[in-house]
Formats: structure tokens, sequence, C-alpha cells
């Protein structure tokens, strides 16, 4: 790709940006939130026209008009936001668009047993007649991974295929990348987590605000080095927090039972305190919060300020100021046809109405406030989401919840999805909460890094049961992994 510029309204996404993949290496693409990772696959497949700049493939010239143009050029692009259709079979999915097979019937059974074949082979557990509705967002993922293999690209391009899938399904994944490359297949990798560079790719361009800021020789790089091109400048202080003295008990859940995922949960949070919830993925943290926060039938007490609270449903969790940011926030309650504005203001919109009419200016206030606070990156605030970049459509909805003014947090994997720079922001956003506005936080993180530098006491969950409570000094990733382990 040779000096592609892309431009939107009030937006310069891509910047006469160049970047070369050759055969049967990994390439990772490296930038922070809104850098123009996605614009730039998404002009190679054919979604965006570039303004201006070319594509050529085998050194020659091609034109990418479209998205069946990129498929016959043997261009495969698996997308940041998944795009299968929920009420067809994973295998209806995998061959959409190139029906194989002659008859309905037959046709269908066609389908199944090639998409089953090429399942197996890639070691997915996953059956090709299930509705794709009904299988996890993991699974769904892996699912775009297969449609994106059975085609046979020799371009095949992952915008952050691994932000929800199990540490288990990456190792198949990344055995999976290492055969096609062997194959001479090339890939095109975006990724916010650094440590998957050095395991998997070869080479890395980093973007920085549309433009290519230059491509490095992974072996040949550090880990420092790409930040300070991402971010351009120096990152010091990561992890900000400052510990407090421990505050006196704001929330207490005793003997927590929902279904099968969360049993007997017991834990305390205390004004001051961040606490974290470690564990496998599958172990019942998520479940946990969401029982607390009143979206799962449960039973067991819970007590805010030591007052006894029934919470069936999250306006009640709301009015006793706790409040939950869910794991999955495209799924579960972005608005995308919506504005940042109204994304941000959802939730407290019947604060600010009088006599049925919304109060315009307290709207547009709130709105600027969390843009702020977020460090957003939307060239206003009536944009619609669906057009901010993946990580900051996750600061609007972290903001959404801020914005209800909460005694509890509740975040489930905050920096999923979020650059390094971000990441550091939310840091620093959740130091000050707790330390200037007196919020305690619960933090559901898979990351451990995070959990060791940011809590102030982690409960470690496994089996729907905490298995084990570990105080700040006791930390290591040593102690979690063996209360993790079953
Ligand atoms: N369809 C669109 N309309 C308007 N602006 C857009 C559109 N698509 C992308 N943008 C803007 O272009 C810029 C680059 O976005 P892009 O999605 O390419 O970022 P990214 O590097 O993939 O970020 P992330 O890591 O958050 O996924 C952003 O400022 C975004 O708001
Ligand atoms: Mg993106």
């Amino acid at each position: 790709m040779k000096e592609i510029t892309k431009t939107f309204p009030g937006v310069k996404a891509l910047d006469r940006v160049s970047l070369d993949l050759k055969a049967g290496e990994v390439h990772a693409l490296l930038g922070e939130n809104g850098a123009g990772k996605s614009t730039l696959i998404k002009v190679l497949g054919g979604i965006y026209h570039a303004d201006s700049g070319e594509i050529e493939i085998d050194g020659k010239p091609v034109k990418i008009g479209s998205v069946p143009d990129a498929e016959a050029n043997g261009i495969a692009i698996i997308h940041q936001e998944l795009v299968l259709v929920p009420y067809m079979t994973v295998a209806e999915n995998i061959f959409l668009g190139r029906e194989i097979g002659k008859g309905i019937t037959a046709k269908l059974k066609d389908q199944e047993r090639e998409a089953q074949k090429v399942l197996d082979q890639l070691g997915m557990n996953i059956n090709a007649g299930t509705l794709v509705k009904d299988l996890s967002i993991a699974q769904q993922q892996m699912v775009e991974i297969t449609k994106a293999i059975a085609v046979h690209a020799r371009i095949l391009v992952m915008d952050e295929p691994t932000s929800s899938i199990q540490e288990r399904e990456v190792e198949n994944l990344f055995h999976i990348m290492r055969d096609l490359t062997a194959q001479g297949v090339g890939i095109i990798y975006i990724s916010h987590k650094m440590s998957e560079l050095t395991e998997i790719c070869d080479r890395v361009t980093v973007m920085r605000d549309g433009q290519g800021v230059g491509t490095k020789v992974v072996a040949e790089t550090t880990r420092d080095e790409l930040i300070a091109m991402m971010v351009g400048r120096q990152m010091t202080n990561y992890y900000e927090r400052d510990f407090l003295p421990q505050g006196e008990e704001l929330l207490r859940v005793e003997n927590l039972n929902s279904g099968k995922q969360v049993r007997n949960v017991s834990f305390q949070v205390h004004k001051g305190e961040i606490v974290g919830f470690s564990g496998l993925v599958g172990a019942g943290r998520s479940e946990t919060m969401e029982a607390i926060f009143g979206l799962r039938h449960k039973s067991g007490n819970i007590y805010v300020n030591g007052k006894k609270v029934q919470i069936k449903s999250p306006t009640e969790a709301l009015r006793h100021g706790i409040a939950l940011v869910p794991e999955n926030r495209k799924e579960e309650g972005l608005y995308l046809i919506q504005s940042v504005k109204y994304n941000t203001t959802i939730e407290v919109l019947d604060r600010f109405m009088s006599r049925l009419r919304v109060n315009r200016s307290k709207e547009d206030a709130i709105t600027e406030r969390y843009i702020e606070m977020m460090k957003t990156k939307t060239p206003s605030k009536e944009q619609t989401i669906g057009n901010l970049s993946g990580g900051n459509q996750q600061k609007v909805l972290i903001g959404r919840w801020l914005a209800t003014d909460p005694k509890i947090l509740i975040l489930d994997e905050p920096t999923r999805g979020i650059d390094v720079g971000a990441k550091a922001e939310i840091y620093a956003i959740m130091n000050a909460l707790v330390k200037e506005e007196g919020v305690s936080i619960v933090m559901i993180s898979s990351e451990l890094p995070e959990i060791i530098n940011m809590s102030d006491r982690v409960y470690v969950m496994g089996e729907g049961e905490i298995k084990g409570e570990l105080k700040h000094e006791e930390l290591s990733q040593q102690a979690i992994m063996n209360l993790a382990a079953i």
C-alpha cells in the first residue's frame, strides 16, 4: 500500500500511509486508538475508497473498489467488529456469499460437512450446525477466523482477533497462523497486546494520528521504543496508584449464589479500595458482578454502607450507587447509530429533565466533561459513535457509567482493546476516582500485571467460587496462578 490518504468529514484518518507485506510474514500494525489501523485495512478490503494512493500485489497495481474485488485478489479480513449473521448457522456464515453444492438441502448438508472439516482441522471445538447467536463472543470470533481462512486467502488481515478469546484459543490461533505463513500467506496483525508481538510477529509498522511512523524488525526493537513511537513521547509511571489506608466497609456480599457460575461468594469492599477479581476465563467473575448489579437471579445478602439492600434490576443497583461497566461493551450497551452525546448521557437523562424536557445545556456539559476526562478522540459530541475507533467507543461507555456518580464502580476488563497510552490514562482515572472522589472500584481483569499493580486486595475465583484472597503485599503472578489453577 503506497501513500494512502483517506478523509472523513472532519477527520483525516489516513495521511499518506505506506505498508508493505511479504509472503510468509506476520506484519504487526500498532498504534493508539484512532490512529487509523482499521481504516487502512478497510481500504485494503475494499470497504473504504482511498482519496489517493495505490495498492500493488506482486508488484502490479490493482484496483480494489469493493469487497468482491478484494476477495478476487486473495485478500481476507477478520474485522474488529464481528459481522456474523446471528440467525444463520456457523456453516452458513462461513459460506455466506459463496455457497457450495446444488439444491437447497444438499447445499446445506455439503456446506455443513465442509465447514465442520475446516473447523476440525483448525482444532476449533465448534459445531457447524449451531446458530451463531447461541455461541459465546469468543466462539463467534473463532468462526470469523475460520471463515477468513476457509477462502484460502494469500493476504490475511486480523484486526484485534485475540481481544475476546481465551488463552488456550490464542495459542491455537498462533499455531494456525504459523501454518499459514509456512504456506506463504502474508498476515497483517493488529493487536494492542505488546507481548504478542515478540511471540508471533516478524515486522511491525507503527501508526500515529493517521500517519505511518516507521517499520521495524520485531527482533531488533524494544517494547519501550515501540511505545514511544506510538504515543510520541516516553511513557513513565504506567501504573499510577496511591495506596490509601483502608476505610470503612462500603459493600459486603454474603453467600451469593446464582446458577452454577456463582457459588457461595462472599467478599467486602472498603472505602478507598480497588479490589481486583482474578481467575481464569469462565471462573464466574462476570456472573458474580452481574448478579450484584441485578442482571441475574440470585440468592444471598448484599449490604451497602452496612444496610441490607435488595437489588433486582440495574436501576435499583444505580440507586444504591453501584455501576457496572460490562465486559462486552459492543454487545451490551453501545447504541452504534447514536451520537457520542446520546451514548454518554443515556443513563442519567432523567436527572436533568424538567417537565419532560431535557435540559440541553446540562446534557452538553456532561458529555464534554467525559470526553475531556477520558481523552476520547472524536471530532464532536454529535459524532455517531459507530464512526469512532474501537478504543474510543469504549472510553465513551466508561464515561456513561461514571456519569451516574457511582460510589462503587465495577469494571469488567476495563482496558481490553485499549492502547497503552489510553490504558495509562484509565489507570490514572481509576486512581483519581478512588483518591479524590471517594469511589471504590471492583476490577475484573485477566491481565495479571494490571491486577497486581492496581489492586489493594485481590480475590481469586475458580469454578464459581472464591478460592482465596491476597493482600497487596502478597500479590504475584505465582500466588494468583496457584489459587486460580483447579
Ligand atoms: N466511517 C467513519 N466516519 C467518520 N470517521 C471515521 C470513520 N471510520 C473511522 N473514522 C475516524 O478515523 C480515525 C481512525 O479510526 P480507526 O478506526 O482506523 O482507528 P484504529 O487505529 O483502528 O483504532 P482502535 O485501536 O481504537 O480500533 C478515527 O478518528 C475515527 O473516528
Ligand atoms: Mg480499529
